[in-house]
């Protein structure tokens, strides 16, 4: 037996040798280092554990966002999101994120101000978004301008730098918009509209998309709260994918634009972001109310899944879709109710009384509704990802602050259960080929 920790432990018995180990519980886990101890003999490298997809392992310890999904609960730095939707803004909510408390009102206008200063890109980024090719995907646009903004940015680099950090963030807030528009705009053919710093962040943002010839765009007030809200629900969400590439990339120590980048990358992908994509098309397919049965029968024969219905961790209803709900009655009232949004609560309703879904714990999640929305706003379906990014980018950046602070990390590193040959003897071509 080694010396044993104080406090909760766990005893291991190694089966192959019979000796036991104890092994410190902290925060309901064990350092997967402690198993390293274990070995059959001091040539053989110890115990490690096999998790691919980090399914069972914490990477970090993180004070930015809780989720219980048995409860469904979502808090940013302990505030609930219902309140954050219902009585924050996403500059507020991204302020809390990357500082970890709420602003005073000096401090709330100095990174107003800030962010608003900071939207401007410069006038280089506009040539390169023009040599994009007319059909590129917008998320492709964004995820490359973003990484090209380090070279514009150099100092980015020193990321041990307090207030140089600070700068980056508040540039990446400010410009995320901004790229994400134009690249919207190239794939229309339409000129790019610059930042309208009179307008609130999320007024701008729908300026610099949809301005045509108009001196002033000013959108209506009800999609400009709408989109706000669509933006905080995606502004964290704790160890995902991206949030997980962005620190996996940044703790190699590169700038925030690189690491960020990777995080465009990951959500890119259709496991992550494009859910909500796949729920339009699944209820364009049913078509209409009276053929709902006939899915949900193939849906429970095992012929499809129901898109925007379960989650990794949401095993009850996820909060975000309740708030999209309501926050989808907002954008009907102006742009006309979407046909679709009346197959998608009947669908919602006969899922959640059936026996199938109540069993496994399916609920709608965050997508099953943002994409009905989305699609009155008339973003076109890749449009959905870059919205996503746009929100989610003050949860990356909290994450990667954090990352960049915490005296634990180190660079992602797993190592592997090794499966290839080894020790071949190598033959040279012109001797494996013949002459
Ligand atoms: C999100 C998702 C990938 C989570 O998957 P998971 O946690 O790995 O859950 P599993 O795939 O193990 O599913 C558990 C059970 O529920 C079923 N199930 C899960 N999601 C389902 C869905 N959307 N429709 C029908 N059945 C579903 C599975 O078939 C499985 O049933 P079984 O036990 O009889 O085999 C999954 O629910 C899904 O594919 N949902 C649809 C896509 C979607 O909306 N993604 C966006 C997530 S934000």
């Amino acid at each position: 037996m080694n010396d044993a920790p104080s406090g909760d432990t766990l005893t291991v018995r190694d089966n192959r040798t019979g000796q036991e180990y104890e092994i410190a519980i902290t925060d309901n886990t064990i350092r997967a280092g402690d198993l390293s101890q274990i070995k059959t003999d001091d040539d053989t490298p110890g115990l490690a554990t096999y998790d691919p997809g980090f399914t069972n392992t914490a990477s970090c310890r993180s004070s930015v966002t809780y989720i219980d999904g048995e409860k469904g609960i979502l808090e940013y730095r302990g505030y609930p999101i219902e309140q954050l939707a219902e009585q924050s803004s996403f500059l507020e909510v991204a302020y809390l994120l990357v500082n970890g408390t709420l602003p005073s009102k000096t401090e709330y206008e100095q990174w107003v101000h800030d962010v608003t200063y900071h939207t401007f890109v410069h006038e280089n980024v506009k040539s390169f978004m023009q040599g994009f090719r007319y059909d590129g995907h917008p998320m492709g646009m964004l995820e490359a301008s973003v990484g090209a903004l380090s070279t514009f940015y150099p100092e980015s680099a020193n990321i041990s730098d307090p207030d140089n950090r600070y700068i980056q963030i508040v540039r990446m807030i400010a410009k995320m918009p901004t790229l994400g528009a134009w690249a919207f705009r190239h794939g229309q053919g339409k000129p790019y509209v610059y930042p309208d710093n009179d307008l609130s962040y999320t007024a701008n943002f729908l300026s610099m998309l949809f301005k045509m010839s108009e001196q002033k765009y000013e959108p209506d007030e009800r999609l400009v709260n709408a989109l706000d809200v669509l933006l905080i629900l995606h502004a964290d969400h704790e160890q995902n994918c991206s949030t997980n590439a962005v620190r996996s990339v940044g703790s190699s120590q590169v700038d925030p634009y690189s690491a960020v980048a990777a995080g465009i990358g990951a959500l890119y992908g259709p496991l992550h972001g494009g859910a909500n994509e796949a729920v339009l098309r699944m209820l364009r397919r049913i078509g209409s109310k009276e053929e709902i049965p006939d899915f949900i029968k193939g849906v429970k024969d095992g012929n499809e899944r129901l898109m925007g219905f379960g989650h990794r961790v949401y095993k009850n209803y996820d909060p975000r879709a309740k708030i999209i709900k309501k926050a989808c009655d907002d954008v009907f009232e102006v742009t006309g109710v979407n046909p679709l949004l009346e197959i998608a609560q009947e669908l919602e309703k006969i899922a959640l009384e059936d026996e199938y879904f109540i069993k496994r714990k399916l609920y709608p999640n965050v997508d099953f509704y943002s994409g009905l929305i989305y699609e009155a706003f008339q973003f076109p379906p890749e449009m959905f990802t870059v919205l996503f990014a746009i929100g989610r980018t003050p949860g990356w950046l909290a994450q990667w602050l954090e990352m960049v602070q915490d005296k634990d990390q180190k660079i992602a590193r797993p190592k592997q259960i090794y499966t290839g040959d080894r020790g071949l003897e190598f033959t040279p071509a012109s001797q494996r080929w013949g002459q």
